[in-house]
């Protein structure tokens, strides 16, 4: 018999500890947040939210999208308690909150203008709301450096707000509002005001460090682009009344009417004349469905998405053919976006720039589609 070997005393270091800890730094709670028949009017005439049916859950990055005017801010304010609705239920954590003061609710807002005390330094700014509630001096002291390493802006805390950039002011306005520990963080159109790849950067970064914190986020943007990229759900809005809730991929590739298939940015949608289980007849000709794909039955629009087609190869089977002409070609780096006309209708292609022969102006092209990525939306 042999002695069992002794286990070898090796210290593996986990290359997640350093993010564990780091989790640990801050850890949230986070709250649901449900609206039932919500209203709100301004005046005789103005229905900012016209009876508001909404569940979002607790850690979820929730974003509200829609046009200008449709009641993205006023739904935030209401949450925050700013504004009073006219009817209609709030419920934060379960708790119906319709009746309890701002201050009195576990929610904290970051607005677009940053609202931050220009003359001050960071580490004053951040601990204003602190200061405010009554906590100590070491309480705050504690919180600020926590809050401060967490979005990374260490060697910021001594500065003036009027020496910063606009994204170092952004994360200072978003530092401000989580270092008051709410179970809800509302943002209304916080990153507008940046250049586009400073907004970029600061989309991921938020997104971030959402998911590390686990708090529930309301984001409020009329950018269709910051929504997809940003949200686990979004709800787009349109005169006070929510169209759709869904995941980006399902409100982007099955919106559910016209207004929804517009606002995500689609072009190729075209009025059905005529229609059956399997196919629809619009200006472009007749086209085969694939039935199971489809969510609504009646009438209204067929919706293309430039992406899914193909040009110029043979037609795969059980595909559907369009022929048509190139008549406007617009180079896009990445891409190549065809507009075709096809039996007198305009339908629009996008194609990937790989690199091969690019279709000229004036070309006669074979089109293929997929009756899979052919959705029929309500008018
Ligand atoms: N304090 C107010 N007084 C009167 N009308 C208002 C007020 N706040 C918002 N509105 C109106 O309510 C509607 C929704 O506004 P808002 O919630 O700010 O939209 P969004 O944030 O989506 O642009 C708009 O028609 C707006 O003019
Ligand atoms: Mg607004």
């Amino acid at each position: 018999m042999t002695n069992p070997m002794p286990a070898p005393e090796v210290e593996y270091s986990d290359p997640l500890d350093d993010i564990r800890e780091r989790d640990e730094a801050m850890p949230r709670e986070a709250s649901s947040i449900e609206l039932k028949g919500l209203r709100k009017q301004f005046g005789k005439d103005t229905v900012a939210l016209d009876g508001v049916d909404l569940t979002i859950e607790a850690g979820e990055f929730f974003t509200l999208l829609g046009p200008s005017g449709c009641g993205k801010t006023t739904l935030l304010r209401i949450l925050a308690g700013l504004e009073d609705p006219d009817g209609g239920k709030l419920l934060i954590g379960g708790k119906d909150v319709t009746d309890i003061p701002p201050h009195r609710r576990s929610v904290n807002t970051v607005f677009q203008s940053y609202a931050l005390f220009p003359h001050l330094s960071v580490r004053d700014n951040l601990a204003f709301g602190l200061r405010m509630r009554g906590e100590s001096a070491v309480e705050r002291q504690r919180k600020v450096a926590e809050v401060a390493d967490f979005i990374q802006l260490g060697s910021l805390v001594e500065r003036r707000v009027d020496q910063l950039s606009g994204g170092q002011r952004q994360r200072i306005a978003l530092a401000r509002a989580l270092v008051c520990e709410p179970n809800v963080l509302l943002l209304d159109e916080p990153l507008s005001a940046l250049d586009a790849g400073l907004r970029g950067q600061l989309q991921v970064e938020l997104q971030r460090i959402q998911k590390r914190l686990g708090m529930t986020f309301v984001f409020v943007t009329h950018d269709q682009d910051e929504a997809m990229v940003m949200s686990d759900r979004i709800a787009v809005l349109d005169s006070g009344i929510i169209q759709q809730v869904g995941t980006p991929s399902e409100v982007y590739e099955h919106p559910v009417n016209a207004f929804v298939a517009r606002f995500m940015g689609h072009d190729n949608l075209f009025a059905i004349q005529r229609s059956a289980d399997d196919w629809v007849d619009t200006d472009l000709g007749r086209l085969q469905l694939d039935p199971a794909q489809q969510r609504v039955e009646q009438q209204g629009w067929l919706l293309i998405r430039p992406e899914t087609l193909e040009l110029g190869i043979e037609v795969p089977p059980g595909y559907n053919r369009l022929e048509g002409t190139v008549r406007e070609r617009l180079y896009r780096g990445s891409r190549i976006e065809y507009r075709l006309d096809i039996n007198g209708a305009t339908l629009m292609a996008v194609a990937s720039n790989l690199g091969q022969r690019l279709h000229a102006v004036g070309d006669r092209v074979t089109v293929s589609v997929c009756p899979e990525d052919l959705v029929r939306v309500a008018a």
